[in-house]
């Protein structure tokens, strides 16, 4: 038993997607939660500059009594979770291999499409944890870094990102994948439209399947808080002028206890 919080970091506030999903599979568990607002977005900068503000995050939620800490970011899953997991003695996770396993699960030995920044495409996590979980089937990756903006500013179901996810997912479509990876917090958003171009497909949205495996660790470390609230605080390295509206969108619920933080770098 451990009463301490599960610390979540993300480049902003796209990471709620898996505090949400945290917060059903584990409603006891008390929340800290960074968003890098100030430096967002991570998915088209260098893998030195992500690793580095990665570090300054997870430094932050441990100084706060993290127990565990999530990357709920897949750009800096990507890069930078071996470096952390190696420099810090709390445990750490992060998005990449829990969304792969389910796609394996689901695919057998079919195409797997998986989508994500420039920056988590480019990485080749994908491809070396598919290559590590010894998947018998192929990967196609592809970068979308429009998504971000399209989610960013509300237009779920606009014509413009319907032409965009069309524009951007037609080779996926061309090769025949029969299981879609969404690999960054904004994409879950797009959903509607992204099954309406895809159509009938399996699709794997891995802030569920990291919130499993985040109780599975929480238990088989003695970690578990059986007595927390849900208690959820959050942080922004910058409060944007449309911070609440959009985070709220991720969150699925109004947004309470936010405080502008400043780190190190920032
Ligand atoms: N959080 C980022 C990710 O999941 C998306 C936004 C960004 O580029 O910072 O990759």
């Amino acid at each position: 038993m451990n009463k301490n919080p599960v610390g979540i970091f993300d480049s902003g506030i796209g990471g709620l997607t898996v505090a949400k999903e945290i917060k059903k599979i584990l409603p006891q568990e008390d929340i800290i939660y960074l968003g890098d607002t100030a430096r967002l977005p991570y998915g088209t900068k260098s893998v030195e500059a992500i690793i580095q503000f990665s570090k300054e995050n997870t430094e932050f939620l441990i100084s706060r009594g993290a127990k565990y800490v999530v990357i709920a970011c897949y750009s800096s899953s990507s890069v930078a979770l071996d470096i952390l997991q190696k420099r810090y003695t709390v445990p750490i996770i992060g998005v990449i291999k829990s969304g792969a396993k389910k796609a394996v699960e689901l695919t057998k030995t079919g195409k797997v499409g998986v989508i994500g920044t420039t920056l988590t495409i480019y990485s080749g996590a994908y491809e070396k944890i598919f290559k590590a979980l010894d998947a018998q089937c192929e990967i196609l990756g592809r970068a979308c870094p429009l998504f971000v903006s399209l989610v960013e500013e509300g237009w779920f179901d606009h014509p413009a990102t319907k032409l965009i996810v069309e524009t951007y997912l037609k080779p996926l479509k061309e090769d025949n994948i029969n299981t879609l990876l969404l690999g960054c917090t904004h994409f879950p958003l797009l959903m509607k439209v992204i099954k309406e171009t895809m159509g009938d497909i399996n699709y794997v949205d891995a802030s569920r399947e990291v919130g499993l495996e985040l109780a599975q660790e929480l238990k088989r470390l003695d970690l578990e808080n059986h007595e927390g609230s849900g208690f959820i605080s959050i942080y922004l390295t910058d409060l944007s002028m449309n911070f609440k509206e959009i985070g709220e969108r991720f969150l699925g619920e109004p947004m309470h206890n936010v405080s502008r933080v400043a780190l190190k770098g920032v």
